[in-house]
């Protein structure tokens, strides 16, 4: 599945917000634009700030707010990227090797800071208190869930409920103010407003989920990153979750010894159980029904082209293979 469909859509928008994030990049300091510009530059989907412009779209908005805020989302969303990657020592993020591989550790959590600090400084341009408690909740919630799952790491005993609550907040989180804020901003009663924060909660909740199986099963040229690297962290995502509940004793061993060598030597016989039971099936089947719950929210929106494009973004979620 593809996503001309979106770029398609908002590529006027989008070009506008491309502005804003390279004039946001700038700083004397030359090593901050280096970083800036090598993880900016290497592309990345854009959702983040597509799904903003799309629901700002959806409601009507005519202002130019939501240019300004896509490209807070989609900073946000880059230094949480510069930070997960030297957390989870991943060596490759969109096709290339990652900015801590080719910076250095320290380059990347220090210019994290700068796009997290810059992303402050832009919002705050749009002059709104509610949008500042928007996004300084949601930043928090998303610090908040990527300390969760560190201190999850290792644990074989975490069930579906554990895994879900973290990744509500370190993924679903960003989606569900991006979605919330393009409602704010045109205006539109607090009905419409959860409407559509729910349905970005769900949208981002069945992508992390199928980021997870993708760990698994991805390409490594399509998703532009590594698999394996879940495993090699001692992360408990719900493929392994799922076997370790309906796996036999020995399917169950597998998946225990996997984590705690977090080798990739176990890659190939973990891959088996995950096939062997449902667990790949399953972790699949959970992004869909996340997906149907975050279509099923825009129920009650009038029909619009930006309403089907925001559905189709959903069946993406859950479709894609990148
Ligand atoms: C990666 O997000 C981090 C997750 C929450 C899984 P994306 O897959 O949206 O990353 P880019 O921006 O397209 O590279
Ligand atoms: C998403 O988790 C991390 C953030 C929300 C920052 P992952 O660790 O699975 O993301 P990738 O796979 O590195 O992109
Ligand atoms: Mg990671
Ligand atoms: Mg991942």
């Amino acid at each position: 599945m593809q996503i001309d469909f979106l770029k398609q859509a908002i590529a006027d928008d989008m070009a506008a917000v491309d502005r804003v994030l390279r004039t946001g990049l700038d700083s004397d300091v030359l090593l901050v634009r280096s970083v800036a510009d090598y993880i900016i530059g290497s592309g990345g989907k854009r959702l983040r700030p597509a799904l903003l412009l799309l629901v700002a779209r959806a409601c009507g908005y005519s202002g130019t707010h939501h240019h300004t805020l896509a490209a807070v989302i989609e900073m946000i969303h880059t230094s949480t990227l510069l930070h997960d990657d030297v957390v989870d020592e991943s060596s490759q993020r969109r096709g290339r090797p990652t900015a801590n591989t080719e910076f250095g550790n320290a380059a990347s959590v220090l210019v994290g800071d700068f796009l997290y600090s810059r992303s402050f400084q832009l919002m705050v341009s749009v002059g709104s208190m509610r949008v500042l408690e928007i996004l300084a909740d949601a930043t928090n919630v998303i610090a908040a869930g990527e300390v969760q799952q560190l201190v999850n790491t290792g644990d074989v005993t975490l069930d579906e409920q554990a895994y879900v609550e973290v990744i509500r907040r370190k993924t679903a989180k960003l989606f569900e103010a991006a979605s919330r804020l393009g409602a704010l901003l045109a205006g539109v009663d607090e009905v419409r407003e959860t409407a559509f924060a729910h349905y970005g909660r769900h949208l981002g909740t069945a992508f992390q989920i199928m980021d997870d199986l993708l760990d698994y099963t991805g390409n490594a040229d399509a998703i532009g990153k590594n698999l394996g690297d879940d495993l090699a962290e001692g992360k408990m995502t719900l493929p392994l979750i799922r076997a370790m509940t309906v796996g036999a004793a020995d399917d169950v061993a597998v998946v225990r010894q996997a984590i705690e060598n977090g080798g990739l030597t176990d890659f190939a016989p973990l891959i088996e159980v995950l096939k062997r039971t449902d667990a790949l099936a399953y972790t699949q089947e959970r992004a869909r029904d996340e997906a149907a719950r975050a279509a099923a929210c825009l129920e009650a929106e009038p029909a619009s082209p930006d309403k089907e494009t925001l559905i189709q973004l959903s069946a993406f979620a859950a479709g894609r293979s990148f």
